[in-house]
């Protein structure tokens, strides 16, 4: 049941050239897309839920829509993995819960607030077998509510909410973090650059030679196509200057920096909602939600499995080597599966 950590994924990812798309889960029929696209490209994959999923779905459906998918692809290597944590209370949650990878997001908490939590999250998971990631300077998005200001206002400064390279080092060797989320220019959401996006990839170089073998995570990954934008405001939305990261500068920090984690959330909302709306506006008399959910289903399932591709995570046809990775570390699975 190749149900597993991260670990398998990442010692591959690393200088692999590749990288892990990180797909929140929200409802059936987003983990079914992103599973089925994952499995017609043979690609490993971790479905990640946020603290507002498990109370929009509740955790027993989100769990057992996961446990059909893996009983589906019982070959397809899949990590469950807890998106932005807040509490070491949720970490615990999740780790009961069966998660096999937990994210402690204290970012927005002073430094030594943020390596306190940390390291008592990671010291329950790791108890458990469940790996962590953390989460260290400031994302734009919806970390920047946190501090109340304004997205443009983050643009401006990003500079100085890049995470720190030594910092890094410091915080990993004082938490035993298993990976780590950078701030180095991205932002959650639709609206992620009022003029052209700037990443610092030199940061990720950085890191990478403070942090040698931590792998790097990417939120804020998300491109917003302009085919589902272009949906969205042909059929009624409003999402002018929405903005995302392009496609190419994704698959430069995986291929040519070894970033090996992507986070994609707000895709696949896009994707979603424009589907929906085309469908509510050219078949105004449809009211069967299979007829706007499945034709919006198979857009996610295109969406992503265009992601897999060389050119942008280049994660397509990997999930046999990490299987044989995952066995060679002897099928590590959490306790919440063996029992141990
Ligand atoms: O980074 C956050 C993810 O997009 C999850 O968002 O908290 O609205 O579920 P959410
Ligand atoms: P996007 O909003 O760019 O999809 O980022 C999602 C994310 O980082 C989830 O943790
Ligand atoms: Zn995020």
């Amino acid at each position: 049941m190749p149900l597993m950590t991260t670990k398998p994924m990442f010692d591959l990812a690393y200088d692999g050239g590749f990288a892990i798309g990180a797909f929140n889960v929200n409802n059936m029929e987003l983990a079914q897309a992103i599973v089925e696209a994952c499995a017609a490209e043979k690609s490993p994959l971790i479905l990640q839920i946020s603290k507002g999923a498990r109370k929009y779905a509740k955790m027993g459906y989100l769990k057992h829509i996961i446990d059909a998918a893996v009983e589906e692809y019982p070959w397809l290597p899949i990590a469950i993995h807890l998106d932005h944590g807040d509490t070491v209370d949720l970490v615990k949650t999740c780790v009961a819960d069966g998660f096999t990878s937990v994210m402690l997001d204290g970012s927005h908490h002073p430094y030594e607030e943020n390596v306190k939590i940390t390291a008592e999250a990671v010291k329950a998971a790791h108890a458990a077998g469940v790996v962590v990631e953390a989460e260290l300077g400031m994302l734009g998005g919806i970390e920047e509510d946190v501090v109340g200001m304004d997205a443009h206002e983050y643009e401006k400064n990003v500079e100085k909410f890049l995470t720190d390279p030594q910092q890094a080092r410091d915080y990993w060797k004082r938490t035993g973090i298993d990976s780590l989320a950078v701030a180095i220019g991205t932002s959650h959401g639709a609206y992620k650059f009022k003029h052209e996006s700037k990443l610092a990839f030199n940061r990720i170089e950085q890191i990478m030679e403070t942090c040698p073998g931590l792998p790097l995570v990417m939120h804020g990954s998300s491109s917003v196509p302009e085919e589902f934008i272009n949906l969205v405001n042909k059929y009624g939305g409003k999402m002018p200057n929405a903005k995302g990261v392009p496609e190419a500068q994704i698959n430069e920090a995986v291929t040519k920096y070894g970033v090996c984690k992507v986070n994609i959330d707000t895709d696949l909302r896009l994707a979603m909602t424009a589907k929906i709306r085309e469908v509510f506006a050219t078949k105004p008399a449809e009211f069967d939600p299979r007829n706007y959910l499945g034709p919006a289903r198979e857009a996610i399932t295109g969406m992503v499995r265009r992601k897999l591709q060389a050119n942008v995570l280049n994660c397509a046809g990997k999930a046999e080597a990490v299987i044989a990775q995952w066995k060679k570390l002897g099928s590590p699975l959490p306790a919440f599966y063996t029992g141990k």
